[in-house]
């Protein structure tokens, strides 16, 4: 299989630089090889901090950003603008201040106009199909502590769709329980899978991750890039998971 490589920084705020600058780097070689920049986000703390890392890289030394695209892993089920969704804590990162174009910030629908969360689950899919076809040149995935990635839980049926690139998930173990995810299969259409991972806590899913665990007891684990697989953690993960850098 791809590569798996393991970036060990210091602390939180020295994890998300590392992943800006990590990003800068993609920019630049897929837009110089000619490539569309799809780009998956992760929700959670670290996927603000990424975010964020992406501004401060863009505002040092301007990207060239006419082709990449944003998507996210997954999102809460929640109305556009709503606090608790993963999009929303990115604008609240700074996500505007890179200057992309509505239409190349492809947020996941709400509960807004007619339909259900399978309804906007089928439209995200639809957006990835016509749009984002070639697949992630990057998708960032932040891992819960019992191993969850996007909203796919270890044990929850919507973890083993198949057949379909998007999920709607009912009855989330963590709230707000309905939300929209990626699923493996369009997880898997990836350049490069980036796990961001921060804290104590993350140990066992780190190991179980790592060690390619089961789905029972972990998603990270059935996630890869075609190209490589980077496992980012900060010093408390990696050390409490045994990881040297
Ligand atoms: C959610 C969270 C969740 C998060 C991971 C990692 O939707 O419930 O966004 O999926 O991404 O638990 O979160 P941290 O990076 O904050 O640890």
């Amino acid at each position: 299989g791809a590569p798996v490589e393991v970036v060990v920084e210091p602390g939180k705020t020295e994890l998300a630089a590392a992943v800006g600058r990590r990003l800068r780097a993609v920019v630049e070689q897929a837009s110089a090889a000619g490539r569309p920049v799809e780009i998956g986000l992760t929700g959670g703390s670290m996927g603000g901090a990424s975010v964020a890392a992406l501004v401060a890289e863009h505002e040092r030394e301007p990207l060239d950003l006419s082709a990449v695209g944003l998507w996210w892993g997954d999102e809460r089920y929640l109305p556009l603008g709503d606090a608790e969704r993963n999009d929303t804590q990115a604008d609240e990162a700074g996500l505007p201040r890179l200057g992309l174009p509505d239409e190349r910030v492809h947020r996941v629908p709400g509960p807004e106009g007619s339909g259900d969360v399978e309804d906007a689950a089928a439209r995200y899919a639809q957006e990835l199909r016509s749009v984002g076809r070639g697949g992630f040149e990057v998708l960032m995935l932040g891992v819960g502590p019992d191993g969850h990635v996007a909203s796919l839980f270890p044990g929850h049926p919507a973890q083993m769709t198949h057949g379909a690139i998007t999920v709607a998930v009912r009855d989330s173990p963590k709230p707000p329980p309905e939300r929209v995810s990626l699923t493996f299969e369009a997880m898997e259409r990836t350049r490069e899978v980036w796990f961001v991972v921060a804290g104590a806590d993350k140990a066992q899913a780190v190991r179980d991750g790592l060690d390619g665990a089961g789905p029972d007891v972990s998603s990270a684990a059935q996630v890869h890039g075609s190209v490589r697989t980077v496992w980012f953690l900060d010093e408390d993960a990696a050390a409490a998971a045994g990881v040297s850098r």
